[in-house]
């Protein structure tokens, strides 16, 4: 069968051997046992991309204390990427401490679905957070124009992982939910015995619609 052209949610993350600033890799066997944030910008030496880079790497501790490495990604040569590291170093007064995709023939690019040719040239910005066993659990696209906001992705990484491991799902805007503060949702139950249990049950709006607070 012939493979798709992006990847989806879900999936697996596809094995790739790829060429970074800190040697050559293959993924997702390199991360294998933590989280890792795969993101790609369209291009080294460009002002939102690097208000981006100088963003990851000041917040890289808080994604490696909950277990996340980064990775970054462009359609562009090592030398150029090693070039414009060395420049934020020297002149932004930060150091990149993560590896960065040089795609050179857009090869992962096209497998991991960031070229989007109507948006422009190069890779899209995205954002693919992939699990300690190697499923995609989040894919995100942002507009040339329009920097990523790191705070709301490590946000969404909480988010995904305490829903994860209490068996739960995270309200919009969470821990800052406009009707449960930062209390969890419970998932609705799937038949009549579930459901009748959950009616009148204290801490439900309705029986679809019940909420708890839980010690993260
Ligand atoms: C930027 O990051 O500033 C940028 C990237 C691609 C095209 C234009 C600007």
């Amino acid at each position: 069968m012939d493979e798709p052209d992006f990847v989806r949610m879900g999936e697996m993350f596809p094995e790739m051997t790829v060429r970074t600033t800190q040697g050559k890799m293959v993924l997702p066997t390199h991360f294998k046992g933590r989280w890792f944030l795969l993101f790609s910008h369209p291009a080294d030496f460009t002002p939102v991309c690097t208000t981006e880079f100088y963003s990851f790497s000041k917040h890289y501790h808080e994604f490696q204390a909950l277990g996340c490495d980064l990775i970054g990604h462009s359609v562009d040569f090592v030398f150029g990427h090693l070039k414009w590291i060395e420049w934020m170093e020297e002149n932004l007064d930060i150091s990149v401490p993560f590896p960065i995709i040089a795609d050179t023939y857009a090869k992962v690019a096209t497998r991991l679905g960031f070229i989007h040719p109507v948006e422009g040239v190069g890779a899209v910005r995205s954002v693919i957070i992939v699990d300690p066993e190697g499923r995609i659990k989040l894919i995100l696209y942002y507009p040339q124009r329009v920097g990523r906001n790191v705070k709301e992705i490590l946000r969404m990484l909480k988010a995904m992982q305490i829903a994860e491991r209490h068996d739960v799902a995270m309200p919009a805007n969470w821990p800052e939910n406009e009707l449960i503060g930062d209390e969890v949702l419970l998932e609705p139950p799937k038949d009549v015995e579930g459901m009748t249990a959950r009616k009148g049950v204290k801490g439900c709006y309705d029986w679809w619609f019940c909420h708890k607070k839980i010690d993260y």
